[in-house]
């Protein structure tokens, strides 16, 4: 029964994606290709028009740079789209602009120059104090924006491809000075949508909102190798009304990985991540989780909603990563419908996350965990069912797990539910959890709420690329 819905609920969307890309390749035929976006746009413009050329080996990164500049006088007059045609777009970062589109076509790859000097040196991330990989600056991300209202990157399921195998490579050296540039990075915006596309080969984190409000993204196929460093798939950090749905990810790192800053500048910067739904996310990563909250999350994160994942052959389903010195919370966490096929961990909360910006951060900072739910999930080929490790005098609590069936690989560990320092309950868990999440009698389902955030109810637009900017 519970399999039934949960199949329905996984192939629903797909039909009515499919039925959209057919209608969409039927419109294509006639008069442009249409699109579902937060925003329509009055004008629209060709990297062309502004010297792009898309043979691969050209560098457009001045074209893109022009485009935006001179395309950004139409923001107050209806807003504009970029159209990125059919071709391979070699390019370093730019910058995008408010009430803008980045439209990619069907076969339009933008591909990331592996020229540094292509990529232009920005601060490190106040909520972070230093850079991820090195403690100096940051290299701009691919596709960058700051202080920007309405801004949609999309198109008809066309690439970006980062190249990452160069960063990746400079970082396992460690020759890199400066952190590696992410795909995707918009900082302080509101009205933010990525959408539609396949991203590829990330230098590091794939898709990056920070310091942002109402951010949708959806529909995005993200490839790395799973032995590539750091290539998360998206990673909404200190945002408030966030919506995730229909991605499909396989990577090296965490699928999703909520965070709010770093330790002492994370503290100080107090910028969380609050209203944030997940919904129907396939998630491939052997090394990581499907969902990780933190480990940088000391802005705290409160109020996240998923439902609908499939993992396979992932090493956690929601992870939660932190320790001392993170300060912060992680509060009211609700997650249900997942199905789980070979896991090392389904559950896992890991409280000695101990990689620290600098010596400056204060150990006694404790996060706070509390109220995590998890229900109705299926896990199979599963090597340890829970480990779950509070903090000696910091215990998590309120932790709920109900309706969950376990299936065991062949050679399990014996010790299927660590836990310390954590307390809640659990209903219906086979197998039976550890003596501090004892069976409630009668039986419970773990809370989920029944509102609906706003952002899930927002509605798309459709909207058009005229027919003489597709092939
Ligand atoms: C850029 O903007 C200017 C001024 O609005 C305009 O004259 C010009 O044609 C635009 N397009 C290109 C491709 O530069
Ligand atoms: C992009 O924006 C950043 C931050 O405002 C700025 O430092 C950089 O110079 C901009 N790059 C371009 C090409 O305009
Ligand atoms: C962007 O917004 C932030 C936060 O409001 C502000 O501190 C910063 O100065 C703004 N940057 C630019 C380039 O306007
Ligand atoms: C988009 O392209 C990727 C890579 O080719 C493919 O796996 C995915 O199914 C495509 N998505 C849609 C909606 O066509
Ligand atoms: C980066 O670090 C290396 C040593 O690891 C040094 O030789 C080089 O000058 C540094 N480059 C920059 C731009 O600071
Ligand atoms: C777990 O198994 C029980 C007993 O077979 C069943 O009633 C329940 O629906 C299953 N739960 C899920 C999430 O499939
Ligand atoms: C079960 O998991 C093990 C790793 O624990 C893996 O080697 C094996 O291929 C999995 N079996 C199936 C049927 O997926
Ligand atoms: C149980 O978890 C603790 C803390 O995470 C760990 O140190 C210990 O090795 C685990 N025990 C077993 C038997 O896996």
């Amino acid at each position: 029964m519970m399999m039934q819905i949960f199949i329905s609920k996984m192939i629903m969307p797909g039909l009515l994606a499919l039925l959209l890309l057919l209608l969409s390749s039927l419109l294509s035929v006639r008069g442009g290709e249409s699109y579902a976006a937060i925003n329509c746009r009055k004008h629209t413009a060709s990297l062309v028009d502004f010297g792009g050329v898309g043979d691969g080996k050209t560098s457009n990164t001045e074209a893109f740079r022009r485009a935006v500049a001179n395309l950004s006088a139409h923001a107050a007059d209806g807003g504009v789209q970029l159209v990125v045609p059919e071709g391979k777009w070699l390019t370093g970062s730019f910058n995008l602009t408010s009430h803008f589109t980045l439209y990619l076509e069907k076969d339009a790859t933008i591909l990331a120059s592996q020229d540094e000097s292509e990529w232009p040196q920005v601060a490190v991330l106040p909520s972070y104090g230093r850079g991820r990989d090195a403690p100096g600056g940051r290299f701009s991300s691919l596709i960058f924006g700051t202080n920007l209202t309405d801004v949609v990157i999309t198109g008809n399921n066309g690439t970006i491809d980062g190249q990452g195998a160069y960063w990746w490579d400079k970082f396992k050296k460690e020759e890199l000075n400066l952190t590696r540039p992410y795909l995707i990075e918009i900082m302080y915006s509101d009205q933010v949508q990525i959408a539609y596309l396949t991203l590829v080969n990330s230098p590091s984190w794939f898709v990056h909102p920070i310091y942002s409000s109402n951010v949708f993204v959806q529909g995005l196929t993200i490839l790395a190798p799973v032995d590539s460093p750091n290539t998360d798939g998206i990673d909404p950090d200190s945002c408030t009304n966030v919506r995730i749905e229909d991605c499909y990810i396989v990577s090296g790192d965490d699928c999703i990985a909520i965070k709010s800053g770093w330790d002492q500048y994370g503290i100080k910067f107090g910028m969380p991540t609050k209203h944030m739904s997940i919904r129907r996310l396939t998630c491939i990563s052997p090394d990581s989780a499907t969902i990780a909250l933190g480990s940088e999350m000391s802005g705290g994160i409160q109020d996240v909603r998923a439902e609908t994942i499939l993992a396979i052959n992932t090493q956690s389903g929601v992870r939660i990563k932190t320790a001392p010195g993170r300060g912060g919370y992680v509060k009211d966490i609700f997650v249900k419908g997942m199905i789980m096929k070979t896991m090392k961990y389904v559950f896992w909360m890991t409280s000695t996350y101990n990689s620290h910006p600098d010596p400056g951060y204060d150990p006694k900072a404790l996060p706070v965990i509390q109220g995590i739910n998890y229900r109705d999930m299926v896990a199979e080929n599963v090597t340890y069912s829970a480990r779950l490790e509070g903090i000696e005098g910091d215990p998590f609590t309120g932790i709920c797990i109900s309706n969950v069936n376990i299936s065991l690989t062949e050679k399990p560990k014996e010790l299927q539910w660590n836990c310390t320092d954590i307390a809640g309950v659990t209903s219906n868990v086979t197998p039976t959890a550890c003596d501090l999440l004892p069976e409630k009698k009668p039986a419970i389902d773990c809370p989920f709420p029944t509102d609906r955030l706003p952002i899930e109810d927002v509605e798309m637009k459709m909207c058009s690329v005229p027919h003489n900017y597709v092939r």
